[in-house]
């Protein structure tokens, strides 16, 4: 069997799509060939690197269970970080929709960050990643959390590299999923594995999409108001598009939460950020270890004085499961989140909203419809077909 595989033009955390003629391009390959020899088709790179592919057909994607194996077992191996302690479901747990329940998240050293994790099951292709959208590419962005001081702690990627190398079971997994032999494992194939898995995590269907689709007393009545409100008078279909059933416009607005931490020192935060010019991994780290520096969003990745202040619509996918909320975790409870939210959303636009207690309460109710049956608490564990690797 023969896969058609677009090729993304980037390696780890280096983008080539400049470089790449085939970039955006469609290649065949055999199944299973996910990483192939780079200076096969870019002979100006040179035969030693090795790139990963998303398979871009959606219905493949995530049915190569060798593929999807591996990435959850590395997603719940803690010698991932350099003293075995942290692993990427330590942040990521499926009883919070693959978030943490924490204001902000603690990772290696039980060092605390400084923004609030993300659920990790309201991504999808495309879309802006992290808070501030610095990375647009899955197997790319599962990566930065390994060099990130505070989440994984490891200096670089030759260190993960190093330590799965050593192991047998992931020397034959690997060459196993990605042929390649010793060079099987790599920055690249680990972001794809890593990826693979994520896109793989089942995504039931909650009230909202069953109402969407014709069950109409999938919402009770009082959902059905709050869903009318939501998109008429409270303003909130405006960014938490409802259309796609992913309630994101995948855009970053102001929020008016956090920045007083840093509007004191607005002049030299922007300025000491844009003369520094980091991005991708480098950029994650450095606004872990500073909440002042987070605090200034989009400008982050931009540079642009509107964007100062500016965050990701979240998605409200599962949100009732996601406490607490906003990127920096301020905000504890759903209630008090959609509170801030009215107020400030009609402050932004010169029109408060003016909603009844009763109407509140509708809203949150229709909030709670858009939470699908939490994952099952195995999925903590090894799954069957892992036991194998
Ligand atoms: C110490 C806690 C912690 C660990 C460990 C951790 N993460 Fe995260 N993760 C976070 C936080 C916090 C963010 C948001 C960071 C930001 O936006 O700046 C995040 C964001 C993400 C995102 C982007 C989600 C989105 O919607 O934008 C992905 C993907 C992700 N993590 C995957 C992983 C993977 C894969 C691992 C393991 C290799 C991992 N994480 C380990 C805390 C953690
Ligand atoms: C102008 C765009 C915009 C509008 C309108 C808007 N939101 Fe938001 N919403 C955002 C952004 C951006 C964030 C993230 C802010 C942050 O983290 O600082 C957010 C965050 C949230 C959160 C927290 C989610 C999480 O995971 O942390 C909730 C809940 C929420 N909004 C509900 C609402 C409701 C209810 C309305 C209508 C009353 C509304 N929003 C109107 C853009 C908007």
């Amino acid at each position: 069997m023969v896969l058609r595989l677009i090729v993304r033009g980037s390696i780890g955390s280096e983008n080539l799509s400049d470089r790449i003629p085939l970039a955006g391009k469609s290649v065949a390959f055999a199944v299973g060939s996910v990483a192939v020899t780079l200076g096969a088709l870019i002979p100006s790179i040179g035969a030693s690197s090795t790139l990963a592919f998303a398979v871009r057909n959606s219905s493949l994607e995530g049915s190569n269970t060798e593929v999807v194996a591996l990435g959850h077992r590395l997603f719940l191996d803690p010698r991932l970080s350099p003293d075995g302690s942290i692993k990427c479901a330590s942040c990521h747990e499926p009883a919070h929709s693959f978030s943490d329940g924490r204001r902000v998240s603690v990772g290696f050293d039980h060092r605390a960050g400084t923004r609030n994790t993300p659920s990790l099951l309201n991504i999808f292709p495309g879309e802006p990643l992290f808070w501030d959208g610095r990375r647009t590419q899955l197997d790319v962005a599962v990566l930065d959390p390994l060099v990130n001081r505070v989440e994984m702690g490891n200096p670089n990627f030759g260190s993960v590299i190093a330590r799965l190398k050593a192991r047998a079971v992931y020397r034959a997994a690997f060459s196993n999923v990605f042929h390649e032999g010793n060079r099987s494992i790599s920055t690249a194939s680990v972001g794809a594995a890593l990826a693979a898995y994520i896109r793989s995590l089942p995504r039931p269907p909650n009230a909202y999409d069953r109402f969407k689709a014709g069950q109409t007393d999938a919402l009770s009545p009082q959902a059905r108001a709050g869903l009318q409100l939501f998109t008429g008078r409270a303003g909130c279909a405006r960014c938490h598009e409802p259309a796609n059933g992913r309630f994101t416009d995948d855009r970053f607005h102001h929020s008016g939460v956090g920045l007083d931490l840093a509007q004191n020192h607005l002049g030299t935060l922007t300025i000491g950020a844009m003369r520094r010019d980091l991005t991708g991994s480098a950029l994650g780290s450095a606004i872990g270890g500073n909440a002042q520096m987070a605090a200034l969003g989009r400008f982050l990745v931009t540079h642009q004085a509107s964007d100062v202040g500016a965050f990701r619509t979240p998605s409200l996918r599962n949100v009732a499961l996601t406490a607490p909320y906003m990127h920096d975790g301020s905000i504890k409870t759903l209630s008090a989140a959609v509170d801030a939210e009215i107020y400030y959303r009609g402050l932004a636009t010169g029109k408060p909203v003016a909603l009844t207690a009763e109407e509140r309460e509708d809203l949150l109710v229709f909030l709670r419809s858009l939470t699908s049956s939490p994952q099952s608490r195995n999925d903590t564990k090894q799954p069957r077909y892992a036991a194998k690797l």
